[in-house]
């Protein structure tokens, strides 16, 4: 939304949130996301056309148009726990809007939500009693966390889902010439409501699953000694493949990947579709095989056990340039070193301590867990370094000096292939990293 409002100075944009907290940080110096080229684009906007605030009443009664972007986890509770969508908070939000509308209204789905979301949200806003229309357009984000400026300033596509009727025609030119502004014509697809919601989804299980694939192939290459980034470069040389989403690692994370494969396979269910639904489900199965596969990787490797060992953790942020941890790999790993009774001390450059400590499930400022402020720190006194995280700066350290500070033999454990494992075998590191041969 700040970027739309800072493409379009002539439009007025209201971003309104119920919690006070979130607005408040939204309105001061420090944003509460760490995204890079954000704060730029906001500060230039703010306040000029672009206002954050907790009044939706007024917002919605002001507005043309309505984009619903709201959370939309996976349930944990009731039928589908684990696998369906919760659509509580997208139901509440057409609720509002039928409640504080006076006038017409287009109603945009930016919230990823499973296949016909537009039929129930239609349904809700059709008991307005004021004779307010509302037409309602699915218009997925498919930005991703770290490049999410770059991403919005030249999409791949921007995809527009409306009603095929002249009014449902109507709305969707409307958005469009929005999004006209400073994206190519070209670019703008537009399909039925049905197509843009399921294809958000099929995006992004294809996205997780090339991960799941190549991930699957690093545990082949281990064991006969071939090499994952070498296979991935002749992989994705073939033009049909592409080289994009190859990169093996210790699994993937973030907000989207798993939520929208479970959501898928459980769409599939839905339908009586279960080779299907089983088919996509196995892109996680992989996921927390590989994670796990890390992890019991470390414990065997450092003699088949890890209490009273410290571990540096190198990275807590699901992907590097966010300080963003939902469903991060850290996490799952972290819990396993954390039950076999390790010492971990964890450094990330921008992931907050008090996340740290909800996501390991223990108490804020637990002594279960040391946070360190820079990688040396971390590194002290270790038996091993655990890459999670692929922050650029991991690759600038100076192994050398922290080779000199850990317990001797050191290991490394490079969970994303980033750092240069021949300098730090010739260093002394012990090393061991995804889908390459052991170096001892
Ligand atoms: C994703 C989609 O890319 C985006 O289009 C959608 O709108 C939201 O979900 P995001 O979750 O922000 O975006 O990050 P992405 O770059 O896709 O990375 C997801 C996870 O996959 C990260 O944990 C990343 O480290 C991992 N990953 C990515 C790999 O392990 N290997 C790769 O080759 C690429």
């Amino acid at each position: 939304m700040s970027f739309i409002a800072s493409k379009c100075p002539d439009i007025r944009v209201d971003v309104v949130d119920i919690n006070p907290e979130r607005i408040a940080q939204w309105n001061s110096d420090v944003l509460p996301i760490y995204e890079p080229k954000l704060d730029d684009i906001v500060k230039k906007a703010r306040n000029r056309n672009l206002f954050f605030s907790t009044n939706a009443p007024e917002a919605i009664k002001n507005a043309d148009i309505i984009f619903i972007s709201v959370n939309t986890p996976t349930k944990t509770y009731g039928v589908g726990a684990g696998k369906a969508t919760d659509l509580s908070y997208v139901e509440s939000c057409a609720r509002l809007i039928v409640e504080h509308s006076t006038s017409d209204k287009i109603v945009v789905e930016k919230s990823t939500i499973p296949v016909r979301t537009s039929d129930a949200i239609k349904s809700i806003l059709s008991t307005a009693k004021k004779k307010c229309k509302f037409d309602v357009l699915s218009n997925p984000e498919f930005l991703a966390e770290g490049t999410a400026v770059d991403d919005l300033e030249n999409p791949d596509r921007v995809l527009i889902g409306g009603e095929d009727s002249p009014a449902g025609q109507k709305a969707i030119q409307t958005l469009a010439n929005i999004y006209a502004t400073w994206i190519d014509r070209k670019k703008i697809i537009t399909t039925n409501l049905w197509s843009s919601e399921l294809s958000k989804l099929i995006a992004n299980a294809f996205l997780a699953q090339r991960i799941s694939s190549i991930n699957s192939m690093s545990a082949l290459c281990e064991v006969t000694s071939a090499d994952i980034d070498e296979v991935s470069k002749a992989v994705g040389a073939d033009t049909r493949i592409g080289s994009k989403f190859l990169k093996s690692s210790v699994g993937f994370g973030g907000s989207c990947f798993q939520k929208d494969v479970l959501s898928l396979s459980y769409l599939c269910e839905y339908y009586g579709l279960h080779e299907v639904a089983a088919y996509w489900k196995s892109v996680i199965d992989i996921n927390n095989y590989q994670k796990n596969r890390f992890a019991k990787n470390v414990a065997t490797s450092l003699y088949s056990t890890l209490r009273e060992k410290r571990l540096a953790i190198f990275g807590f942020a699901f992907k590097e340039d966010t300080n963003d941890t939902r469903e991060t790999p850290a996490k799952d790993v972290c819990k396993y070193f954390l039950e076999e009774k390790a010492k971990l001390a964890i450094y990330d450059p921008k992931v907050e301590p008090e996340k740290i400590y909800r996501d390991l499930d223990l108490p804020q400022g637990s002594d279960q867990i040391e946070i360190c402020t820079d990688p040396y720190q971390a590194a002290q006194d270790a038996s091993a370094i655990v890459i999670l995280t692929g922050w650029k700066s991991f690759k600038e350290l100076d192994y050398q000096k922290i080779y000199n500070s850990m317990l001797n033999p050191a290991w490394l454990f490079d969970g994303r292939n980033i750092t240069d494992h021949a300098a730090l075998r010739k260093i002394g590191f012990r090393l061991r990293a995804i889908g390459k041969p052991a170096l001892d």
